[in-house]
């Protein structure tokens, strides 16, 4: 049976027992970043206690056997995503990944004219790489509306491709509204107009089963550090002809065969073309035992946990009479909301006040607070393996005292 509170003692940020403003620290601040298990925290620590080397820069034992532990990473993250390993680059996270593909391939294929597609709802990560494109290159930045209840349907990306666009770029699951959009189907759309798909998997990726080649996009970005792994590790998946045309983001040592006086040079082919610069190896040993970690739990309890966890959630927030919640009917365990008549930052500086950590503010979502949800700031609670239904007690049972305190509090 999945137990949320044994997965717990996995640990050690929980067997700490970490307070709060003296009170029990009440973690929900997932959609941010995850707690580490020992297993991925001892990997790190094994790197730098008794394994410490660089990668294909020795020619000594220590170093071959880091090169055999990055192989076996990227084979077990390519098993992961159903993919070649020479499909798997690994970057600092979701951003570096998107930025990849926004300046190795936008940058030398896209021109003037051309249109790139993204939403409302996509976080900063996933906006700021294609302005930067579009300032570059001249081509254009557009949005395929979102529909009435803030999700990307089918028929409103045919409606917003038009023959100059050459790629779309969304979420697979919000990170403010945590809808769990038909990727298949859209990638199949796209496709049927020449276009290229790319998607950011950072809320998706952690929280259910990802097969590229079933979903059939081009690139899928992701974080280790949402899905209990390091910080500072990530992934890009491409598929191997478009990586293979790309130029690198980043170019320095181990990107390149050889280089001349002329400024030639030859560059390596994927997926070390974008891996210049000592690597994060102990990232990257992390998040094998992250993924390792994950799949031993299974994705089908977790989605099922965090899609229980949701409904308890709504239906306590709302029993408090005191929330408005934004995504009620999303798929992930990501819960939008303020609490009413109080401003997001205050109600998240009093539920830290009560042991809660959630986020508030815009959630590096910006557009989406201009556009679709039409209110300043929000507060986001987010759950994960080891989420139970106590700490969303704990949640609602502010939120129920919330108005009362912070009139007191305020006025
Ligand atoms: N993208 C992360 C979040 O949603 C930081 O909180």
């Amino acid at each position: 049976m999945f137990d949320p509170k044994a997965i717990q003692n996995d640990f050690p940020m929980f067997r700490n027992k970490p307070d709060m403003q003296g009170r029990p620290l009440v973690w929900l601040d997932n959609a941010s970043t995850t707690f580490k298990p020992d297993s991925v925290i001892s990997a790190v620590v094994d790197y730098y206690t008794k394994e410490t080397s660089n990668s294909h820069r020795g020619d000594y034992d220590l170093c071959y056997a880091m090169d055999q532990a990055v192989l076996h990473a990227r084979k077990t993250i390519a098993r992961f995503l159903n993919c070649e390993p020479r499909e798997v680059v690994f970057t600092s996270g979701a951003t570096g990944s998107l930025n990849t593909v926004a300046y190795g391939y936008g940058l030398k294929f896209l021109k003037e004219g051309d249109e790139i597609l993204i939403t409302e709802a996509e976080h900063a990560s996933n906006v700021l790489p294609w302005f930067q494109i579009a300032k570059y290159t001249g081509c254009k930045v557009s949005y395929i509306p979102l529909s009435e209840n803030g999700r990307i349907t089918p028929k409103n990306l045919e409606k917003a491709l038009t023959p100059r666009t050459k790629l779309v770029s969304f979420a697979a699951v919000g990170n403010v509204l945590g809808y769990l959009e038909p990727v298949k189907e859209l990638t199949k759309i796209a496709h049927n107009h020449g276009v290229l798909v790319c998607l950011d998997g950072a809320q998706s990726v952690p929280h259910m089963k990802t097969d590229v080649r079933d979903l059939d996009v081009d690139f899928l970005a992701f974080s280790g550090h949402k899905m209990l792994g390091p910080t500072g590790i990530g992934v890009l998946y491409g598929k191997y002809d478009l990586l293979s045309k790309m130029d690198p983001f980043i170019s320095g040592g181990g990107n390149n065969d050889k280089f001349h006086m002329d400024c030639s040079v030859t560059f390596l082919p994927p997926p070390e073309r974008f891996e210049a610069g000592t690597q994060n190896l102990a990232g990257i040993l992390g998040l094998t035992k992250a993924v390792e970690y994950l799949e031993n739990l299974g994705f089908d309890s977790i989605v099922e946990h965090e899609r229980k966890l949701k409904q308890y959630a709504v239906e306590k927030l709302l029993q408090t009479g005191n929330a408005e919640i934004y995504n009620a009917d999303s798929e992930a365990g990501i819960i939008t909301f303020n609490i009413k008549g109080v401003f997001a930052q205050d109600a998240a500086t009093y539920l830290n006040s009560q042991g809660i950590a959630c986020r508030s503010g815009q959630h590096c979502a910006k557009l989406l607070n201009q556009t679709y949800l039409k209110t300043p700031a929000t507060v986001r609670a987010s759950f994960y393996v080891y989420t139970t239904e106590d700490d969303i007690d704990a949640l609602a049972e502010a939120v129920k005292n919330g108005g009362n305190y912070l009139d007191a509090y305020f006025i």
